[in-house]
């Protein structure tokens, strides 16, 4: 580990300290949405410091593999979440782990492969899989039913394998799954798990053989644009407006050599590195992909006002699903633009465009609904382990605004 990632991580508990003073004398700190709360602000503080490692010390903060994470320290902490999911744990192959397989399942059901997000250079966090199985815990009983989920687990750059190696990983299981005759798969993926499902559906234009398509897309805070550019650091755009609120600070990825880390020899201004990237996209890049061009597709897109790719986001949205607010915060009145009825859109039926649901979360973070959302998870155990079906409709709609929304979209779409 360099003396850099060490500074920063012996430097934690001080920080943590200074977020507790803070938080009792000043009654908050910055961050938003979570002000009132310690145990979120003091999450928020750890994610902002460990985003702080150099990237090839990625691998260190959760020392661990995906297959110990999801077959013994998950069943340790969140034994009601797994218990008698079937499946649970199995390889599907050596990129691909089930987090939950139904027994009697048809190729025409939904699976569900959800990519990670951590920047590609961080392993999973539990948490992110305890949300992931309390949405599927949420779920109506006959999509439950019908449902599964696989788990990606891809090499980290960290671990000396650059982007497009993920890719790769995942071309290789989805290529299995359509060879099976699968023909109802979702990609999922928050953050770099974003970027991932973005990208593939970019990589699958260039394949000769024919395509499917996955049939449906769950963006949670996608990272679309590998990394800010001069003209982004200034005041009226998310990088700058947000560096404080949010857990990605523009300094984490506005380093050549982390690029080279990131994607090697590759061009980062390629569509399939940076989806959001430098060159104006047009729409045309995004119609020729029936994921993006007709209401037999359905898309899901989440991201917080507060954080740092929140306009790149909304720039990639409006050349590839169409999504009329780009324009909207370019003066940056997004607050007020951000009222009840904006920060939401739901589309569907039109012709030549594919059905949507967007949401912006009013002062929330990056990634919000796997990181802080995941305590929704001991709630749901409780209610399991009485016996009681946790039902969505019993949870908070501002404080759990991502795990509601997904349920509820999957609720309607799968
Ligand atoms: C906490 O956030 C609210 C907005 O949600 C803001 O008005 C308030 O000033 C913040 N508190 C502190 C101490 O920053
Ligand atoms: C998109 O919306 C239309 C109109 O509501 C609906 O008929 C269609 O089935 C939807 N597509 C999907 C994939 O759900």
């Amino acid at each position: 580990m360099s003396l850099h990632s060490l500074l920063v991580m012996l430097r934690l508990p001080l920080d943590l300290v200074v977020v507790v003073l803070r938080y009792y004398i000043f009654g908050g700190l910055r961050f938003r949405k979570f002000n009132k709360s310690l145990l979120n602000c003091l999450k928020l503080r750890v994610y902002r410091t460990s985003l702080q490692v150099d990237m090839m010390d990625g691998k260190y903060l959760f020392p661990y593999s995906n297959r110990f994470l999801i077959r013994k320290i998950i069943p340790f902490i969140a034994r009601e979440l797994v218990k008698d999911l079937p499946g649970y744990g199995e390889l599907y192959d050596p990129n691909l782990m089930w987090l939950v397989k139904q027994e009697d399942r048809k190729s025409s059901d939904p699976i569900i492969i959800f990519s990670h997000g951590g920047g590609y250079f961080i392993q999973t966090a539990p948490l992110q899989i305890k949300s992931v199985l309390s949405v599927y815990r949420l779920l109506d009983y006959e999509k439950r039913r019908r449902t599964s989920i696989l788990f990606l687990d891809y090499n980290l750059i960290s671990e000396g394998y650059p982007f497009p190696h993920q890719l790769h990983q995942l071309h290789k299981t989805y290529s299995k799954l359509v060879s099976e005759k699968n023909d109802n798969i979702i990609l999922m993926g928050d953050s770099a798990g974003g970027h991932l499902s973005i990208s593939y559906t970019q990589f699958l234009r260039t394949v000769s053989a024919p395509v499917v398509y996955p049939l449906k897309m769950v963006l949670i805070s996608p990272w679309v644009k590998l990394s800010p550019l001069p003209e982004d650091l200034v005041q009226g755009k998310s990088w700058n407006d947000n560096e404080h609120y949010d857990m990605i600070h523009h300094s984490r990825f506005a380093s050549m050599l982390d690029l080279r880390h990131l994607i090697g020899t590759s061009d980062p201004f390629s569509i399939i590195c940076s989806p959001g990237g430098k060159t104006p996209r047009t729409q045309d890049d995004w119609n020729c992909i029936p994921l993006y061009s007709d209401d037999k597709h359905d898309i899901f897109l989440i991201l917080g006002e507060d954080e740092s790719f929140r306009d790149d986001v909304l720039q990639w949205a409006k050349y590839a699903i169409d999504l009329p607010w780009f324009e909207k915060i370019k003066y940056g009145n997004l607050h007020e633009f951000l009222d009840e009825k904006h920060y939401q859109l739901i589309r569907r039926g039109e012709q030549g465009k594919v059905n949507l649901s967007v949401f912006i979360e009013p002062h929330g973070v990056h990634d919000s609904m796997l990181y802080f959302e995941d305590v929704i998870a001991s709630d749901v155990s409780r209610k399991l382990k009485s016996g009681k079906l946790p039902n969505v409709r019993d949870y908070d709609r501002a404080k759990y605004f991502g795990i509601v929304r997904l349920v509820e979209f999957l609720n309607s779409s799968l």
